[in-house]
């Protein structure tokens, strides 16, 4: 599997040849004022809740792509306002695509749409494919919810928050590491504002304390798994 950083959340996800793109926001990210949104493609779009940080540049590439749009279903239909067809609405359970077999698992956040509108659930992604098997939590606290992935998957990788105030900060997401039983962790939801500035060292050494690693990519960066 191959892991390609678009900055904040976004970031691709190419398994059997399949391209699976999540939360896009790059346009918005000062950060990533280098990623050409006309560059990205995508066969997928999971999204995992409906904040700005999460879904900025959803409609443009989910229209130029044509790619297959995967959310709950109040961001789906927002979606759809905005001219998007090839949509596919689930909510907390599992369903099959093309890639292998999704759950969309509860996240303890919050999600409205850019213009107000209620985004229904917010949620994180465990993604059984043929090729391996990941988990990208979304915005989320840490929750004891976790424990159950485990069941679902033996984790290849999995993608967490590590910013802090608005999501888990580092010394959380050793302990969601823990709870999802997996050692090879990348960090998302850091240094993008000030709020969620973070201090790279200190949080890699948190996980190397415990026998883990996080790896902090970046931007623009792509990564074998
Ligand atoms: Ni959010
Ligand atoms: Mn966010």
């Amino acid at each position: 599997m191959t892991f390609t950083y678009y900055g904040h959340s976004c970031f691709c996800i190419e398994t059997g040849g399949i391209k699976i793109l999540f939360d896009p926001f790059v346009r918005g990210n000062e950060l990533a004022k280098d990623i050409d949104i006309a560059g990205i493609q995508a066969d997928y779009i999971l999204v995992s809740h409906g904040h700005g940080d999460h879904v900025a540049d959803l409609v443009d590439i989910a229209l130029r792509t044509n790619a297959m749009v995967i959310g709950a279903y109040e961001v789906i239909a927002w979606a759809q306002k905005h001219g998007v067809q090839n949509v596919h609405p689930i909510n907390f359970g599992s369903a099959n695509f093309g890639f292998g077999k999704l759950h969309f698992v509860p996240a303890a956040h919050s999600s409205s749409m850019p213009d107000g509108s209620y985004g229904g659930n917010p949620g994180g992604f465990v993604v059984n494919g043929g090729e391996g098997k990941f988990y990208y939590s979304g915005d989320t606290c840490l929750t004891m919810d976790m424990q159950l992935i485990p069941r679902y998957a033996r984790l290849d990788f999995a993608l967490l928050p590590v910013g802090g105030n608005f999501t888990m900060d580092a010394d959380d997401a050793v302990i969601a590491a823990q709870f999802i039983e997996c050692d090879k962790i990348i960090g998302l939801h850091f240094d993008t504002f000030g709020y969620i500035r973070i201090d790279h060292e200190a949080a890699k050494e948190k996980f190397r304390a415990v026998g883990k690693e996080l790896i902090l990519p970046k931007i623009g960066e792509s990564i074998e798994l």
